[in-house]
């Protein structure tokens, strides 16, 4: 990585109650960052078994000069975010002694990112939170906004709170050990937010896709950056999901249907690409969204070496029937945030979403 080139360059977003801080090297300033914006007599890291052992020991060491830092640790993946991990880390809390006066940080990527937000909302009715992404996908879209969960049985994120952070502190450095599938997956999102809110990103992320892929700092910088200030302009205009917010979810409940039926065997990025191809078309086939505009974000995420198809061992019929466990969904439709065109979301009228009938779905997915 050519951390070199950007050290020192740093942004500052304001998500409105707190900030989000991006630079290369920045985690040499994480603990007194953190100490500073959420002061507490015990920081409690989160962080999962693969983040930990690369990343967890300098924060640690550093949070040890401004009070008394513990180390929880949860098993790497989807397939953790659950109740009972949920379950697990409150009681390791209790056992290592934190009480009202703490501060949880979360060291990782959005599944400690999720999680580690639910802890902080529900122990002792809620403490302090700080997250520190680990992940592209992390820093670019899961840190920000305060949402935190868990995923039951029944689907994604059903068990959860809004608890916003007091700070979201991304080093881009951090992802040089981040395998690069998940570098790809990451820049899902990303694309995501230029296809809602932003022509322009959509259009710089198309340029500087093989830097982006290729680990390159600055233009990851950039990315990171532009993503977080179109993701907070939209949750601070609507923090509690009633109508913009809506648009974040574009790709999602397609995406959400197939991450739940593969058992979580394809990366949450990997189904949102999935998700946006097939969502961009039914909005195509709707009269909603402009022709061609399926087509170039088929386009680029094939660029970004993602899939962009139903997986063949899930049925249309099974996947529509997923749809249905969104928590938006009614009986015999669900709810769809769809583009207009690249850049611009349809639907504004009715809250920046409608309900499609299974039915319609299920051409697009046959
Ligand atoms: N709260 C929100 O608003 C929001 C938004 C988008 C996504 N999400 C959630 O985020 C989750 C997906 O996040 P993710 O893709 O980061 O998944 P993840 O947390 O599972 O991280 C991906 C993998 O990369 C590893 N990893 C992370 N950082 C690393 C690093 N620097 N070096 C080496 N390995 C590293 C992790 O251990 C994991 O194995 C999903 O659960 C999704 O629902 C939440
Ligand atoms: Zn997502």
């Amino acid at each position: 990585m050519r951390s070199a080139v950007v050290r020192g360059r740093s942004r500052t977003i304001d998500a409105g109650p707190y900030e989000v801080r991006i630079s290369a090297g920045l985690r040499s300033e994480f603990a007194s960052i953190i100490a500073t914006v959420a002061p507490a007599h015990c920081y409690a890291v989160i962080t999962d078994d693969r983040v930990g052992p690369l990343h967890a020991g300098p924060l640690m060491d550093a949070l040890a000069s401004h009070g008394r830092p513990t180390l929880h640790t949860m098993p790497a993946g989807e397939a953790h975010k659950t109740r009972d991990t949920w379950a697990r880390l409150t009681d390791d809390l209790l056992a290592a002694g934190c009480g009202r006066d703490t501060t949880v940080v979360a060291l990782g990527g959005g599944v400690v990112g999720d999680l580690a937000g639910f802890v902080a909302a529900t122990f002792m009715r809620g403490v302090p939170f700080v997250q520190c992404p680990t992940s592209l996908l992390a820093m670019i879209d899961a840190s920000v906004g305060g949402k935190t969960g868990v995923d039951t049985q029944a689907g994604k994120n059903l068990v959860g709170a809004f608890h916003t952070p007091a700070a979201v502190l991304a080093d881009v450095e951090l992802l040089a050990t981040l395998p690069v599938e998940h570098r790809r997956a990451g820049l899902a999102e990303a694309i995501k937010h230029g296809v809602i809110a932003d022509a322009g990103h959509f259009a710089e992320l198309s340029e500087s896709l093989p830097g982006l892929l290729a680990g390159d700092a600055a233009s990851t910088l950039d990315a990171v950056a532009r993503s977080v200030e179109i993701k907070s302009s939209v949750v601070r205009a609507d923090v509690r999901e009633h109508g913009l917010r809506k648009t974040l979810n574009f790709g999602h409940t397609i995406g959400h249907a197939i991450e739940h039926e593969s058992g979580y065997a394809l990366l949450h990025g990997e189904c949102v690409a999935i998700g946006m191809v097939l969502e961009a078309r039914l909005a195509e086939r709707l009269g909603i969204a402009e022709e061609g505009t399926a087509e170039r974000i088929e386009r680029i995420l094939l660029r970004a070496k993602l899939p962009v198809a139903r997986p063949e061992s899930l049925s249309a019929e099974q996947i529509v029937g997923a749809t249905r466990l969104d928590k938006k969904a009614r009986s015999g439709s669900a709810e769809y945030a769809l583009p207009a065109r690249i850049g611009e979301m349809a639907n504004a009228e009715s809250g920046w979403s409608i309900a499609v009938a299974d039915a319609a779905v299920l051409e697009v997915l046959a």
